[in-house]
This record gives C-alpha cells, structure tokens and sequence, in this order.
C-alpha cells in the first residue's frame, strides 16, 4: 500500500449523475482499487481501478452520497491523497481460452482494465454490460473498441435486449471457458447460478482502512471469513455463500 498525491486532470459527467474522473501522478498504480482521501470526511472512499497507463489512472464513479458529491464538484488541478496497491483483482490468467465479462451500471468500469488485460493475452472476450435506460449507458465504444463482441442490456428496453444481462446471456448461443462478473450483488449472484463455466465477482462492501487491518469489511465465504479489501475484493465463484 502507498500513500501518494494525485492531480485531478479531468472530471467529467459522462452520463445523469456518473462521473470519469483522470488523474495525474507519479508512477504507475497497483491494486484493484483506489482509497481516496475527501476532505471533511473521516473515512476515505473506495473506487475501482477503470484504466491506468504510466502516471495516469482512470476512475468512473456514481454520485450517491456526500462524499462523491464534493468530488463531482472538485476541479482541474485539484490534488487528492489517494491510497494505491490495495485490493486483489480480477486474474485474467484464469481464463483459457474464451472470456464472458458481465458487467451492470458502475460495475461496468473495473472490467474495461480486465477486457484490456484478456486481450493482450490473445483471448476472445464477449462483454454483456447493463443498464437501466440508454442515458445511463456508460463505456460502450470503449468495450466496443477492444472487445470482440458487446450486448448491451437495458431494463426499459431502450437500447439493446430488453431486461437484464441474464436476459441478455440467456439469448446467447455460445459457451465460455471463465466469467468475470461486477455490479449489483443480485446481478452477481444470478450471473454465477446462470453461467456454469468456472469464474469471478467483484464484490463491495463499506470499508474502514480499507487495507486489511480493522476487519470492517468481512464476509463469509466457504472458506471461512474474508475481507473484502485485502482477499478480495474479487473472489472465486466457488469461494462465496450464495
Ligand atoms: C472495492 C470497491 C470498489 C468500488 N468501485 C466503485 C466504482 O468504480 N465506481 C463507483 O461509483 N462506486 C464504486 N464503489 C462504491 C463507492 O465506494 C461508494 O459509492 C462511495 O464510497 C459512496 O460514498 P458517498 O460518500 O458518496 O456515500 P455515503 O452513502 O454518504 O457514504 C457513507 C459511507 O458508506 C460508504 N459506502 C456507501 N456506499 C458504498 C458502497 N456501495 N460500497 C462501499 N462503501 C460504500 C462510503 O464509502 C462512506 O464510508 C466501490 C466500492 C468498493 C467497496
Ligand atoms: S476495511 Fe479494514 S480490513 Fe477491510
């Protein structure tokens, strides 16, 4: 884990509410998630890793609460502390040969480092990515652009399959050898019944030091407890109780 400075490049509505915050700093960032330090408030705010390159790190984030509110209104050049190296990702050595990436609303992003990852080392990657309505689609010609096949879902039927990515996958007439799943804990758990190939979750869970000491974010799995910033946050599709 380090403690490091970066600067606020750009911060960005990209759709009603969600936000791409880039950031400048020195060297290149390690780990599945940021902890990031928001004045006035105690705790810091985890946020998944989008992309990074050298000095450079990408964060997509909903506004829900009043710490990424006051970071939704923080400007070009402001410096944040952030928290790097933390967190156990996605393993895109795991998958063989054919990817299946499902992701809904801001689990979306984490995966377009992992799609990035697969196909630099040659697999086929098929993205499912939903959503509720067309204005809240996020990252589409990004995954579009790297991928070799994208569905989009949405549950008003605006853009894409009507109803969920499980809707979406069921349509599909394909199987996979892994599965990388990120969004709503309900998502998830459908997406690791539904797809019966091996695979992985990404999961949340409110956090305290977010580095492994203070216990505030364990779960129950198979294996016994977890944390879900030190072990996790991604786990195993057999390692978890549902
Ligand atoms: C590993 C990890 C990766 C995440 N990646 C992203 C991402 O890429 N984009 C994104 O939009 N969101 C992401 N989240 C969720 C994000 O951390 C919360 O939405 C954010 O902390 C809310 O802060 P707030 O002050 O606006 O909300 P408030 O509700 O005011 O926050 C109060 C407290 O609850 C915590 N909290 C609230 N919601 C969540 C949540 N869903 N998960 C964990 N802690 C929460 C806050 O961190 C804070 O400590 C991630 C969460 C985790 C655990
Ligand atoms: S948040 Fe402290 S151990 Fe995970």
């Amino acid at each position: 884990m380090k403690k490091e400075q970066y600067r606020i490049v750009r911060n960005k509505r990209i759709a009603p509410g969600t936000f791409e915050l880039v950031l400048e700093g020195n060297g290149n960032v390690d780990g599945e998630f940021v902890h990031i330090a928001i004045p006035g408030f105690y705790l810091r705010r985890p946020l998944s890793i989008c992309d990074k390159g050298p000095g450079s790190l990408t964060i997509v984030y909903k506004v829900v609460g009043k710490g990424t509110k006051v970071l939704s209104e923080m400007t070009e050049g402001t410096v944040l502390e952030i928290l790097t190296g933390l967190g156990r990702g996605f393993d895109p050595d795991a998958c063989r040969g054919e990817a299946l990436l499902v992701g809904g609303g801001l689990g979306v992003p984490p995966l377009y480092l992992l799609a990035k990852e697969l196909k630099a080392r040659g697999k086929k990657v098929t993205a499912v990515l939903g959503f509720n309505k067309a204005e809240e689609l996020i990252l589409v010609p990004q995954f579009e652009s790297i991928c070799d096949a994208v569905t989009v879902s949405t549950v008003d039927g605006s853009v894409g399959v009507k109803g969920f990515v499980t809707d979406a996958i069921a349509g599909m007439d394909r199987s996979y050898d892994y599965f990388y799943t990120c969004g709503p804990m309900v998502m998830m758990k459908a997406v690791c019944r539904m797809v019966e190939c091996p695979g992985e979750a990404s999961l949340e869970e409110r956090m305290g030091c977010g580095a492994g000491f203070c216990y505030g974010c364990s779960i129950e799995t198979k294996n016994g407890p977890r944390r879900v910033c030190k072990d996790g946050p991604v786990f195993k599709k057999e390692e978890l109780s549902w």
